[in-house]
Protein backbone atom coordinates (compact mmCIF):
# COMPACT_ATOMS: atom_id res chain seq x y z
CA UNK A 1 0.00 0.00 0.00
CA UNK A 2 1.08 3.76 -1.03
CA UNK A 3 1.49 5.95 1.65
CA UNK A 4 0.96 9.57 0.68
CA UNK A 5 2.67 12.10 3.43
CA UNK A 6 2.62 16.15 3.10
CA UNK A 7 5.71 17.53 4.64
CA UNK A 8 4.09 20.74 6.34
CA UNK A 9 4.62 23.65 8.63
CA UNK A 10 3.33 26.76 7.70
CA UNK A 11 6.50 28.86 8.98
CA UNK A 12 9.11 29.01 6.48
CA UNK A 13 13.01 27.96 7.07
CA UNK A 14 11.97 25.06 10.08
CA UNK A 15 13.56 22.40 7.37
CA UNK A 16 10.14 21.16 5.31
CA UNK A 17 12.36 20.86 1.90
CA UNK A 18 15.59 19.78 3.36
CA UNK A 19 13.46 17.28 5.10
CA UNK A 20 11.34 15.93 2.46
CA UNK A 21 14.43 15.73 -0.42
CA UNK A 22 16.51 13.56 2.17
CA UNK A 23 14.06 11.21 4.01
CA UNK A 24 12.88 10.39 0.16
CA UNK A 25 16.29 10.29 -1.07
CA UNK A 26 17.24 7.78 2.44
CA UNK A 27 14.05 5.65 1.36
CA UNK A 28 15.28 5.30 -2.23
CA UNK A 29 18.32 3.95 -0.86
CA UNK A 30 16.93 1.57 1.24
CA UNK A 31 14.99 0.33 -2.50
CA UNK A 32 11.83 1.52 -1.78
CA UNK A 33 10.28 3.94 -5.06
CA UNK A 34 9.53 7.35 -3.94
CA UNK A 35 8.23 10.31 -5.15
CA UNK A 36 8.44 13.55 -4.40
CA UNK A 37 6.18 16.19 -5.55
CA UNK A 38 6.97 19.78 -5.44
CA UNK A 39 4.11 22.06 -4.17
CA UNK A 40 5.64 24.46 -3.24
CA UNK A 41 6.20 27.77 -5.53
CA UNK A 42 9.44 28.61 -4.84
CA UNK A 43 10.19 24.97 -6.15
CA UNK A 44 13.33 24.77 -3.75
CA UNK A 45 12.87 20.48 -3.49
CA UNK A 46 12.87 20.88 -7.53
CA UNK A 47 16.05 22.17 -7.98
CA UNK A 48 17.51 20.44 -4.82
CA UNK A 49 17.07 17.36 -6.61
CA UNK A 50 19.05 18.93 -10.06
CA UNK A 51 15.95 19.23 -11.72
CA UNK A 52 15.83 21.62 -14.48
CA UNK A 53 12.53 22.65 -15.82
CA UNK A 54 13.51 23.71 -19.72
CA UNK A 55 12.00 22.47 -23.03
CA UNK A 56 15.84 21.81 -24.06
CA UNK A 57 15.66 19.45 -20.89
CA UNK A 58 12.40 17.67 -21.76
CA UNK A 59 11.09 18.82 -18.65
CA UNK A 60 8.33 21.01 -19.13
CA UNK A 61 5.25 20.03 -17.01
CA UNK A 62 4.61 20.88 -13.57
CA UNK A 63 2.34 20.38 -10.60
CA UNK A 64 0.61 23.68 -11.82
CA UNK A 65 -0.58 21.74 -15.15
CA UNK A 66 -1.24 18.42 -13.16
CA UNK A 67 -3.80 20.62 -10.81
CA UNK A 68 -5.68 22.16 -14.07
CA UNK A 69 -5.92 19.03 -15.99
CA UNK A 70 -4.65 15.67 -14.49
CA UNK A 71 -3.76 13.81 -17.91
CA UNK A 72 -0.63 15.81 -17.73
CA UNK A 73 0.15 14.08 -14.15
CA UNK A 74 1.46 10.26 -15.69
CA UNK A 75 4.16 12.11 -18.47
CA UNK A 76 5.25 14.83 -15.94
CA UNK A 77 6.71 12.39 -13.29
CA UNK A 78 10.60 12.18 -13.72
CA UNK A 79 13.89 10.42 -12.40
CA UNK A 80 16.14 11.68 -10.64
CA UNK A 81 19.45 11.48 -10.69
CA UNK A 82 19.08 8.21 -7.77
CA UNK A 83 17.74 5.33 -8.37
CA UNK A 84 14.31 5.09 -7.15
CA UNK A 85 13.07 8.68 -6.88
CA UNK A 86 11.19 10.10 -9.08
CA UNK A 87 9.77 13.80 -8.40
CA UNK A 88 7.10 16.04 -10.21
CA UNK A 89 8.39 19.14 -10.09
CA UNK A 90 7.33 22.84 -9.68
CA UNK A 91 8.02 25.97 -11.00
CA UNK A 92 6.96 29.66 -10.02
CA UNK A 93 3.71 29.37 -11.93
CA UNK A 94 2.10 27.67 -9.14
CA UNK A 95 1.92 31.25 -7.26
CA UNK A 96 -1.30 31.93 -8.49
CA UNK A 97 -3.10 28.77 -8.69
CA UNK A 98 -5.31 29.56 -5.35
CA UNK A 99 -6.69 32.21 -6.92
CA UNK A 100 -7.35 30.18 -9.97
CA UNK A 101 -9.09 27.11 -8.64
CA UNK A 102 -11.26 29.36 -6.00
CA UNK A 103 -13.92 29.03 -7.98
CA UNK A 104 -14.04 25.38 -9.10
CA UNK A 105 -16.35 23.02 -7.16
CA UNK A 106 -14.05 20.04 -5.31
CA UNK A 107 -11.21 22.70 -5.63
CA UNK A 108 -9.61 21.18 -2.14
CA UNK A 109 -10.12 17.62 -3.88
CA UNK A 110 -7.09 18.83 -6.83
CA UNK A 111 -4.27 17.32 -5.57
CA UNK A 112 -6.05 13.99 -4.89
CA UNK A 113 -7.92 13.48 -7.97
CA UNK A 114 -5.61 14.73 -10.20
CA UNK A 115 -2.08 13.79 -9.08
CA UNK A 116 -2.29 11.33 -6.25
CA UNK A 117 -5.22 8.97 -6.92
CA UNK A 118 -3.75 8.76 -10.67
CA UNK A 119 -0.52 7.53 -9.97
CA UNK A 120 -0.16 6.21 -6.25
CA UNK A 121 0.42 2.52 -7.39
CA UNK A 122 3.25 3.07 -8.97
CA UNK A 123 4.72 3.99 -6.02
CA UNK A 124 6.08 3.12 -2.23
CA UNK A 125 5.81 6.46 -0.74
CA UNK A 126 5.12 9.54 -2.04
CA UNK A 127 5.71 13.25 -0.21
CA UNK A 128 4.67 16.08 -1.19
CA UNK A 129 7.01 19.40 -0.06
CA UNK A 130 4.01 21.95 0.84
CA UNK A 131 4.83 25.65 1.09
CA UNK A 132 4.64 28.00 3.94
CA UNK A 133 1.07 28.58 4.36
CA UNK A 134 -2.20 26.58 5.05
CA UNK A 135 -3.60 28.07 1.70
CA UNK A 136 -5.53 26.36 -0.66
CA UNK A 137 -2.46 24.54 -2.00
CA UNK A 138 -1.56 23.20 1.49
CA UNK A 139 -4.77 22.12 2.38
CA UNK A 140 -5.16 20.26 -0.84
CA UNK A 141 -1.72 18.85 -0.30
CA UNK A 142 -3.50 17.29 3.22
CA UNK A 143 -6.43 16.00 2.08
CA UNK A 144 -4.38 13.73 -0.54
CA UNK A 145 -2.04 12.87 1.94
CA UNK A 146 -2.70 9.19 4.63
CA UNK A 147 -0.08 11.33 7.24
CA UNK A 148 1.79 14.85 7.57
CA UNK A 149 5.23 15.65 8.95
CA UNK A 150 5.47 18.34 11.26
CA UNK A 151 9.61 19.64 11.01
CA UNK A 152 10.05 22.07 13.51
CA UNK A 153 12.87 24.22 14.81
CA UNK A 154 13.78 24.54 18.83
CA UNK A 155 12.79 27.97 18.93
CA UNK A 156 10.17 29.98 21.78
CA UNK A 157 7.55 30.42 19.73
CA UNK A 158 7.74 27.17 17.54
CA UNK A 159 4.92 25.76 19.34
CA UNK A 160 2.11 29.00 18.23
CA UNK A 161 2.62 28.05 15.19
CA UNK A 162 2.08 23.95 15.19
CA UNK A 163 -0.86 24.62 16.84
CA UNK A 164 -2.53 26.56 14.13
CA UNK A 165 -1.12 23.66 11.77
CA UNK A 166 -2.82 21.16 14.09
CA UNK A 167 -6.44 23.44 13.94
CA UNK A 168 -5.91 23.31 10.26
CA UNK A 169 -5.29 19.50 10.51
CA UNK A 170 -8.57 18.40 12.55
CA UNK A 171 -10.75 21.03 10.09
CA UNK A 172 -9.32 18.74 7.03
CA UNK A 173 -9.92 15.81 9.32
CA UNK A 174 -13.79 16.54 9.99
CA UNK A 175 -14.36 17.72 6.50
CA UNK A 176 -12.61 16.94 4.27
CA UNK A 177 -10.43 13.48 4.81
CA UNK A 178 -11.06 12.10 7.91
CA UNK A 179 -8.01 9.53 7.58
CA UNK A 180 -5.33 12.17 7.87
CA UNK A 181 -2.91 11.52 10.55
CA UNK A 182 -0.01 13.17 12.51
CA UNK A 183 2.74 10.80 11.11
CA UNK A 184 5.69 12.73 13.31
CA UNK A 185 7.16 15.46 14.33
CA UNK A 186 10.52 16.38 13.57
CA UNK A 187 12.70 18.82 15.53
CA UNK A 188 15.23 20.42 12.76
CA UNK A 189 18.51 22.58 12.97
CA UNK A 190 19.10 21.56 16.96
CA UNK A 191 21.80 22.68 18.86
CA UNK A 192 21.70 20.70 21.68
CA UNK A 193 24.37 23.15 23.50
CA UNK A 194 21.23 25.97 23.94
CA UNK A 195 19.70 25.88 26.96
CA UNK A 196 16.52 26.51 24.79
CA UNK A 197 16.36 24.24 22.83
CA UNK A 198 15.95 21.71 25.86
CA UNK A 199 13.57 23.74 27.09
CA UNK A 200 11.12 24.04 23.72
CA UNK A 201 11.54 20.09 23.25
CA UNK A 202 10.11 18.87 27.22
CA UNK A 203 7.18 21.78 26.44
CA UNK A 204 6.47 19.50 22.47
CA UNK A 205 6.77 16.16 23.98
CA UNK A 206 4.02 17.35 26.56
CA UNK A 207 1.80 17.95 23.81
CA UNK A 208 2.80 15.50 20.91
CA UNK A 209 4.06 13.13 23.05
CA UNK A 210 5.19 9.76 21.60
CA UNK A 211 4.85 11.67 17.62
CA UNK A 212 8.12 13.11 18.15
CA UNK A 213 10.68 11.40 16.41
CA UNK A 214 13.79 10.57 18.74
CA UNK A 215 15.50 11.38 15.69
CA UNK A 216 16.94 14.98 15.67
CA UNK A 217 18.43 16.27 13.16
CA UNK A 218 21.25 19.22 14.28
CA UNK A 219 22.64 22.12 12.36
CA UNK A 220 24.92 21.03 9.88
CA UNK A 221 26.14 23.05 6.82
CA UNK A 222 26.65 20.09 4.60
CA UNK A 223 22.85 20.41 4.58
CA UNK A 224 22.05 23.45 2.69
CA UNK A 225 25.74 23.16 0.79
CA UNK A 226 24.06 19.77 -0.57
CA UNK A 227 20.54 21.30 -2.07
CA UNK A 228 22.57 24.19 -3.76
CA UNK A 229 24.56 21.47 -5.37
CA UNK A 230 21.33 19.68 -6.10
CA UNK A 231 22.14 16.57 -4.60
CA UNK A 232 20.49 14.86 -1.55
CA UNK A 233 23.33 14.81 1.18
CA UNK A 234 23.62 10.69 1.17
CA UNK A 235 24.84 11.62 -2.56
CA UNK A 236 26.97 14.91 -1.61
CA UNK A 237 28.79 13.86 1.90
CA UNK A 238 27.69 9.98 3.45
CA UNK A 239 29.65 10.77 6.24
CA UNK A 240 28.20 14.16 7.31
CA UNK A 241 26.26 14.50 10.23
CA UNK A 242 23.25 15.43 8.26
CA UNK A 243 23.67 12.27 6.30
CA UNK A 244 23.82 10.46 9.33
CA UNK A 245 21.24 11.49 11.25
CA UNK A 246 18.58 11.24 8.19
CA UNK A 247 19.54 7.97 7.87
CA UNK A 248 18.90 7.35 11.84
CA UNK A 249 15.33 8.75 10.96
CA UNK A 250 14.52 7.33 7.74
CA UNK A 251 14.90 4.07 9.73
CA UNK A 252 12.90 5.44 12.76
CA UNK A 253 10.12 6.27 10.15
CA UNK A 254 10.21 3.17 8.77
CA UNK A 255 10.17 1.30 11.88
CA UNK A 256 6.68 3.29 13.00
CA UNK A 257 4.87 2.27 9.31
CA UNK A 258 5.99 -0.95 9.43
N1 LIG B 1 19.77 20.81 9.71
C1 LIG B 1 20.12 21.90 9.04
N2 LIG B 1 21.31 22.51 9.29
C2 LIG B 1 21.67 23.64 8.63
N3 LIG B 1 20.92 24.22 7.69
C3 LIG B 1 19.73 23.66 7.39
C4 LIG B 1 19.27 22.48 8.05
N4 LIG B 1 18.04 22.16 7.55
C5 LIG B 1 17.76 23.10 6.63
N5 LIG B 1 18.76 24.00 6.53
C6 LIG B 1 18.81 25.18 5.65
O1 LIG B 1 17.89 26.14 6.16
C7 LIG B 1 17.17 26.78 5.10
C8 LIG B 1 15.68 26.49 5.23
O2 LIG B 1 15.46 25.09 5.10
P1 LIG B 1 14.31 24.52 4.17
O3 LIG B 1 14.42 23.05 4.19
O4 LIG B 1 14.37 25.17 2.82
O5 LIG B 1 13.04 25.00 4.97
P2 LIG B 1 11.52 25.21 4.49
O6 LIG B 1 11.28 24.27 3.35
O7 LIG B 1 10.71 24.88 5.70
O8 LIG B 1 11.37 26.64 4.11
C9 LIG B 1 17.77 26.22 3.82
O9 LIG B 1 18.79 27.06 3.38
C10 LIG B 1 18.35 24.88 4.24
O10 LIG B 1 19.42 24.47 3.41
MG1 LIG C 1 10.57 24.68 1.40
Amino acid sequence: MTKVISVSNQKGGVGKTTTAVNIAACLAAYEKKVLLIDADPQANATSGLNIRLSRASGVAHTVYDCLIDGSYTQTSIIPSEMENLYVLPASNDLVGIEVEIVDIENREYLFKTNITDIIKDDFDYIFIDTPPSLGLLTINALVASNSVIIPMQCEYYSLEGVSRLMQTIKIVKQKLNKDLEVEGVLFTMFDSRMNLTHQVVSEVKNYFGPKIYESMIPRNIKLPESSSFGKPIILYDINSKGATHYIELTKEFLKRVA
